[in-house]
């Protein structure tokens, strides 16, 4: 059995992460051999508007702060294929179809891998998080603003998902079964419960996992809604929480988790 993530002694090599949320942005340097923050967290307010410039000069600033120059991972909201991003999901939608990996070397002078939001955190929690060492088919969902989702098989991503946009009765899911959604609704527990039953079990009944992880602020109350599910998949809550996105952007920015680049 390993050791959970906090508990092992790193030896080896670190990375640096950036997670680029829609209020906050958000680095660290990250002991790659076991998923440890190495250094102090940095965290500056998303600029308004979020455009690639401004939020590139934030992430220079937080990269300068901590004093990093080696290779950096960097989450956005958005999917993402060879270093460009192609959507744009609560940032300013100049991001569609920005080269963010280009943009974002210029800004801070480091080598960055961009990854979608979900994928790290996903890939964090899948690698020394609550799924640590779990084979077969991981499917890590993140509720919040949207729904972000991370499918991972045998320690592998399938990059962009992108699962929180599934329709059901003709409706996006995250319209509907976000964090955002429960607070906009004003929903109790079991209300929403029963909107994510409906897309849990459209998940499951599309993806077949072995296991499903439940990500986003909100996991921190998982205890509210989680034993109100009825599936066939044991869902458990993140373990990793806020520092997700920063681990698994470092993780995936030194070649883990997909091989090659997508
Ligand atoms: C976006 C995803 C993102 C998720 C969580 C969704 O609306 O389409 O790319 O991962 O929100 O931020």
């Amino acid at each position: 059995m390993t050791a959970p993530a906090g508990t092992a002694r790193s030896t080896g090599a670190r990375g640096f992460g950036v997670d680029i949320g829609g209020s906050g942005v958000k680095g660290a340097p990250v002991h790659l051999d076991t998923g440890d923050l190495a250094g102090e967290r940095v965290r500056l307010p998303t600029p308004r508007p979020s455009t690639p410039e401004q939020v590139g000069e934030v992430v220079a600033e937080i990269v300068g702060t901590a004093g990093w120059t080696g290779r950096l991972g960097v989450t956005i909201p958005a999917v993402v294929t060879r270093g460009v991003t192609r959507t744009a999901a609560n940032i300013d939608p100049a991001w569609v179809d920005a080269d963010a990996e280009a943009l974002l070397r210029r800004a801070t002078g480091c080598e960055v891998t961009v990854v979608n939001d979900a994928d790290a955190a996903g890939y964090a929690e899948a690698r020394f998080g609550a799924a640590r060492g779990h084979p077969g088919v991981v499917l890590v969902t993140t509720l919040g603003t949207g729904i972000g989702t991370a499918l991972v098989h045998d320690g592998r991503l399938v990059p962009n998902t992108e699962l929180g946009h599934i329709e059901i009765d003709g409706v996006d899911a995250e319209h509907r079964a976000s964090e955002a959604a429960r607070e906009r609704d004003g929903l109790a527990w079991e209300k929403w419960a029963k909107r994510l039953q409906r897309y849990y079990r459209t998940l499951e009944k599309l993806f077949w996992p072995d296991l499903i992880v439940v990500g986003g602020g909100v996991s921190k109350k998982a205890d509210k809604f989680l034993p109100l599910l009825d599936l066939r998949t044991p869902i458990v809550p993140a373990a990793l929480r806020n520092e997700a996105g920063i681990v698994g952007a470092a993780l995936l920015a030194a070649g883990e988790g997909t091989g090659a680049r997508n």
